[in-house]
This record gives structure tokens, sequence and C-alpha cells, in this order.
């Protein structure tokens, strides 16, 4: 429940403003006081009466003006809310907040708060994927601005992709998970968490696959404490036996190259977590029907090898999560590869496990896992997954904010 929490909506000039408008009463219906403030471009979309019908209080849009000026001045106005948000935050919008411009009521509002801002993205697709966009939204990232979506979908140009704005009930709840973050352990609330879990399935012909023996157990369990903590989560789940968590967003795929994909197409996020056993080889070309006995032996597979999802985002030059953490399953010296891992993956941190088969972990319900840094080794006591996924969690926030401080 939002009762008393005052919230200051920015509604910037997109197609997705009309939704902006639900979202006023959406707010309204758990009890929040909102207040709007328009730019010129969304009095294009919706109008200023519409808003301020729905919200019951005044529409704030211009900077230079005496009356709103002498009522409420601009800096208090975007100090007097508990949290400010855009709602849908343009391409431009985004851009001004990035590069600390002022120059109509909006951006000011934005520069001169003191509050956590919320943002929800809303463009075309190529205008969200433009390096310039992807700068921006680095940029707010890094400045602890928080997001909510874009989400995949149609789009009122017509085309497809990530681009369209958060639903608002969506919206609402990231608005909740923020401005409950201390009280309710959110501490990732506004934070975009990226998840591989379980194995992948490499295609030999149509009815036969290389698999390994991840259950996706610690993964899905990952997924669920990012979740807990308030994050907005994209698990990427190979084939497992696991129902669908619920309150986040699962994508299955079968093979390294399709989970490859689908990572990628979920960034930009904060945190990446490759938790999945992703086959190390593929059959170099699977058989169109099934392959059959002859009477030569049996058929000789050529395996290639499959891409390192977690090295290549790692080694991103743009849209690299600020916490890149991957796995190390051993079977033997699990410090000294795990450590390897780390420098060869250059990942910011590598869980490293005993996979050999006494340990029990591959398909168990426990796990004992170190903690591996390059300045530090943190070796956890043997418990369930989920309490190791909450370690994890917790230590990719600590991780997070001495970055971001
Ligand atoms: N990983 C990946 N893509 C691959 C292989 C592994 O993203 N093609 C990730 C795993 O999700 C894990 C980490 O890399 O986070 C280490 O996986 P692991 O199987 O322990 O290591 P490998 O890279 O396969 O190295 P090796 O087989 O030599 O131990």
């Amino acid at each position: 429940m939002l009762t008393n929490k005052r919230i200051l909506l920015i509604i910037g000039g997109g197609v997705a403003a009309f939704k902006s408008l639900d979202l006023i009463r959406r707010l309204r219906e758990r009890g929040a006081n909102v207040t709007v403030c328009m730019t010129s471009a969304a009095s294009q979309f919706v109008t200023p009466l519409s808003a301020a019908s729905l919200s019951g209080n005044q529409v704030y849009s211009d900077l230079f003006s005496l009356t709103d000026e002498a009522a409420m001045g601009h800096i208090q106005l975007s100090r007097a809310a508990d949290l400010l948000v855009v709602a849908p935050a343009t391409a431009d919008l985004m851009s001004k907040m990035a590069n600390g411009l002022a120059n109509d009521l909006a951006s000011t509002l934005l520069l001169a708060t003191d509050k956590k801002v919320l943002v929800a993205p809303a463009m075309n697709v190529r205008m969200w994927t433009h390096r310039a966009t992807t700068r921006n939204v680095a940029q707010l990232r890094e400045d602890g601005v928080l997001f909510v979506g874009p989400d995949d979908g149609d789009m009122a140009c017509g085309e497809y992709g990530p681009g369209r704005m958060a639903e608002p009930l969506q919206i609402v709840d990231a608005v909740e998970a923020v401005l409950f973050a201390g009280t309710a352990e959110q501490f990732l609330a506004g934070k975009r968490v990226v998840i591989t879990s379980g194995p992948t399935h490499e295609p030999i012909d149509p009815v036969r696959y290389i698999a390994n023996r991840s259950s996706g157990r610690q993964g899905h369990a990952l997924a669920t404490a990012a979740k807990d903590a308030g994050a907005e989560v994209v698990l990427i789940s190979g084939p497992v036996n696991i129902p669908d968590l619920a309150g986040l967003k699962t994508i299955k795929v079968e093979t390294a190259k399709q989970m490859q994909a689908a990572v990628e197409a979920a960034l930009p996020a904060d945190i990446f977590i490759s938790a999945a056993a992703v086959a190390d080889w593929r059959v170099d070309t699977q058989a169109s029907q099934k392959v059959k006995k002859s009477g030569d032996g049996p058929p000789s597979l050529v395996l290639i090898e499959n891409p390192d999802i977690l090295a290549g985002i790692a080694g991103r030059k743009v849209q690299r999560p600020s916490l890149v953490v991957g796995f190390a399953a051993e079977t033997e010296k699990v410090i000294e590869y795990g450590q390897a891992k780390l420098a060869r993956k250059r990942c910011d941190m590598i869980v490293a496990n005993d996979v050999s088969p006494g340990s029990g972990v591959m398909g168990g319900q426990e796990n004992s896992v170190h903690l591996i840094t390059a300045s530090a080794i943190e070796s956890l006591p043997k418990q369930s997954k989920a309490a190791v996924a909450t370690a994890i969690i917790r230590r990719c926030n600590a991780m997070l904010e001495e970055k971001q401080s």
C-alpha cells in the first residue's frame, strides 16, 4: 500500500503517455498522492486536464509560470515528493537527465531533486538500442537512477522488440519496491538482474541431444532471491523440471546459442549471473533425420565449441553489466581453478563449487561454495541452495554499492 506516499509523476512526450493516465489511477487506488508534471510534448498525447482530473491535483508544466512559482517553487515541488517517477521516459528526456540539462520544468525537477528517481523508458526499438541511448542508460544507472522495463512487444510504430513501456501495474510494483526498499529488505529495488540457469541441450538429431546433470535449482534459487530483494529479474533457463517462478520473467531456451542470444537481448542489466551449466560443445552438423544404426559401426560425432556466454558478456565494451558473476563447477582444485576462471573470463566474482560425484551438488538440494573475487575468497558453509542464493545476492549488492560509491 502506498498510503500517504507522495509521487511526483513526470509524463514525457510519447505514445505511451496514455498508459500514464492509468498509472495515476492505479497509484491512487493504492493510496498514493500523485502530482503530475507534463512536458510540452506530453500534452500533445494526453491533456493536462485528464491528468488533473485523475490525480485530483494541479498539473505542472511551465518552468516560468509566476503563479505556479508563487504557490510552489520548482525546487520545493521536486523535494516534496517521496519518489519521482518518469513514465514514459523518452529518449530525449533520458538524454537530458544523463547530461544534467535543465531547460524545462521536467528536466529541472529531475536535476533539483534529492529523492530517488524511477524511470519507465518507452521508445522505438531502434532508438532504445541506439548507442547514444545505451550510453545514457548506462550513465543513469551509474548515477543511481532506477529502471522498470522496457518490455519487449509490438510497438505503436509497427516494429517489434524492446522499447515498450512497462505496464502500469508493473510500475506500481516497482514504486512499492523502491519506497519500501529499506524496510522490507528490498535492497535491489530498481535494479535489473539477468540470470541463466539449468543445462543446455545440444541436439544430435531430432530425438537425441547432449546434456548434463544440472537441475537448475541453484540458478532458479538465485532468481527467487534477487526477486525477493526487489530486483526486476529476467531468468533465462535451459530445460529443467522446476515450475515457473511467480513474479519474474522466464525465457526458456534449449541450446547454448539460444541462451547467448536471450542473454544479449535481455541487456542492459545491473547484474548478470551465469549459473547455467552451458554445454561446452555441440555437434557440428545436426542430422535432420534420426541417425540410424548401420552395419559400419557407430556414427562419429564431430563436436565444435559453443560460445562462452559468460566471457562474452564480461568482455563487452558496451552494455557490460556493472557486475558479472560466474560459476565454476569443478571436481578438483576448486579454488585454484575458480581463480583462474575469474581472470580468464574477466568476471567480478566466481562462485566456485565442488561438483565431484561424492559431493551431491549436481542435481542435489545443498551446495557449499567459495565466493572468489580479485581481492578475497570467502568460503560459505554447506547449506540449502536457497540460503546460498541469498548469500550470493547480498554479496552482489554489497559489491554493486561499493562500485557505485
Ligand atoms: N559458461 C558459459 N558459456 C559456456 C561455458 C560456461 O557462460 N559455453 C559459464 C557458466 O555458466 C559458468 C562459467 O562459465 O558461470 C564456468 O563454467 P564451467 O563449466 O565451470 O567452466 P568452463 O568454461 O566450461 O571451463 P572448463 O570446462 O574448462 O572447466
